[in-house]
């Protein structure tokens, strides 16, 4: 049987995402005018909104709900010896596979778990299990012969050329390298982060000690990451460049699996708050453990293009901290003074142990874009309509609330203009007068504003305006003195933040 790997991105909901996310101001390709830039992409206007939105809500989360967690914003460049101790330098690779007459460049394991994909749709679930493990088994004996006898076996062949004329798989190390130093003889290679975590890592003693923190405690940062991934697609899902939201959370050696649930708990209740329903998200147990970790699960959400990994929760053990004590040659200690009810003594001098959370902002973002994506057929008989509307939380909305006169006469721009400039200082809201006012709603909806408000000629009566809600699209009224309060209450950091 011939196996024609489909790129399962390509699909239509995707598709229509894609061109949503473009034509209303949410992400752009990178330097689109040259033609763009393979995995790399640029946030728009509203984009930036929703996804500082979700940056914030993240931060909050983590420092304000939590008072043993902090904040730090650690450098993107670090010394090459951080590279090394945490094993990045020498493991930090994806098995690759070139196919020779098309000149493309795969991810060996992505080719055969896509084969597994096809399989489990053809109904052939044991067969496409059977696959994963035995794939995992090789890539966990580093066994890249095993994994391209099983690309041949399983008969995979290159979706552009068609064929399966394969070179032999290789690792490729996902770092990008630059030279810091002016002078060309003295400079060295230092490589753009692959992860934010460690700048957490080597900054654990510096925040511990100014901050008198004590066991368990968090250090928490959002911040780029650089990756060359071999294969770069399904939009924002696996970028070069990117935004990771990383948490360590410092424990008492022993104490790790009691953490490790706690994080995975707190974290699906954040996803859930940000109005992801429970049927989306899910867990997934890692088959094959990172090289710094003992228990590792994803949070996966499910995008039109399937069921994948937004989050990681890992229990990192000792590893980093170790190793950086190691070679820095500096200790990486806590002293606990609390004391060890089996011996009656403190737990005294050790190396704590790290339950990390990992976060992709911009796959969060993805998640929020795709999950908000509405389309809907509302009247009856001839005056059906279809309706696409972004059902974002109201918290994380880019715009909270659209000021619209009904009209461009009358004076009501002026009284919109006045409703304007007093919530501005307090909520992020625009103003449109062109057009007409169905035209203006649906412009709204298509970026995700929540509120509409109206201002007519009742409004310079009695200073009321209509609110008009995104999503039922009915109207109320209200007095334009409860507006700040009636916003402001719909749209605060609460309304998420008291559910995680
Ligand atoms: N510090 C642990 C770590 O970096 P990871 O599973 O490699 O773990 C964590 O990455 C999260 O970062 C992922 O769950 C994903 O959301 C995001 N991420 C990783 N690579 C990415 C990429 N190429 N593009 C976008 N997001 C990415």
């Amino acid at each position: 049987m011939e196996n024609k790997v489909v790129a399962p991105a390509e699909n239509g909901l995707m598709k229509k995402i894609v061109s949503h996310a473009k034509e209303y101001g949410f992400v752009f390709p990178s330097s689109e005018i040259y033609d763009g830039l393979q995995a790399v992409y640029d946030y728009g206007q509203m984009g930036v909104e929703l996804k500082n939105n979700i940056k914030t809500v993240w931060y909050k989360a983590m420092t304000q709900l939590n008072d043993n967690i902090v904040g730090i914003d650690a450098a993107i460049f670090m010394h090459p010896l951080t590279w090394k101790a945490s094993g990045h330098i020498d493991g930090f690779s994806d098995p690759m596979i070139d196919n020779k007459d098309s000149k493309k460049r795969y991810r060996a394991d992505v080719l055969v778990e896509e084969r597994a994909a096809q399989m489990e749709a053809a109904g052939k679930k044991d067969e496409a299990d059977a696959l994963v493990k035995k794939l995992a088994r090789l890539l966990e004996a580093d066994d890249l012969k095993g994994v391209q006898d099983l690309i041949t076996n399983e008969k995979i062949t290159c979706p552009i050329s068609g064929t399966a004329n394969w070179t032999e798989v290789r690792q490729f190390n996902l770092m990008f390298s630059t030279q810091v130093g002016s002078v060309a003889e003295d400079a060295s290679t230092i490589y753009l982060r692959p992860e934010t975590a460690q700048g957490i890592f080597v900054n654990f003693l510096n925040v511990q000690k100014t901050g008198r923190m004590k066991i368990p405690f968090g250090i928490a940062q959002i911040g780029k990451a650089f990756r060359n991934e071999i294969v770069a697609r399904q939009f924002t899902f696996r970028m070069r460049e990117f935004e990771q939201m990383e948490m360590q959370f410092f424990i008492r050696p022993g104490t790790e699996m009691e953490w490790y649930k706690k994080w995975k708990e707190t974290r699906l209740n954040w996803h859930k708050a940000l109005g992801i329903p429970a049927e989306k998200l899910r867990f997934h147990d890692h088959e094959k453990l990172a090289h710094y970790a003992n228990a590792a699960v994803d949070i996966e959400f499910e995008f039109p293009f399937g069921f994948k990994e937004m989050e990681g929760i890992h229990s990192r053990t000792d590893f980093d901290l170790g190793n950086h004590q190691e070679l820095s040659k500096k200790k990486q200690q806590y002293f606990d003074n609390d004391i060890d009810e089996a011996t009656g003594k403190p737990y005294g001098n050790y190396v704590p142990y790290v339950v990390e959370t990992s976060v992709g902002a911009d796959r969060c973002f993805l998640a929020v874009l795709c999950n908000a994506y509405t389309e809907e057929v509302t009247g009856e008989g001839e005056s059906q309509k279809e309706r696409v509307y972004l059902k974002l939380h109201p918290t994380l909305a880019p715009i909270k609330a659209a000021i619209l006169p009904i009209t461009k006469k009358d004076g009501l721009p002026e009284k919109a203009m006045e409703i304007y400039n007093e919530l501005k200082y307090d909520i992020k809201v625009t103003y449109e007068d062109k057009d007409s006012i169905g035209k203006r709603y649906t412009r709204n909806d298509l970026i995700g504003t929540p509120f509409c408000i109206a201002v007519d000629h009742q409004t310079l009566e009695d200073n009321t305006v209509t609110i008009r809600h995104r999503d039922s699209m009915e109207q109320e009224r209200v007095a334009i003195s409860e507006l700040r309060l009636k916003i402001r209450k719909e749209t605060s950091w609460r309304t998420i933040l008291e559910k995680v």
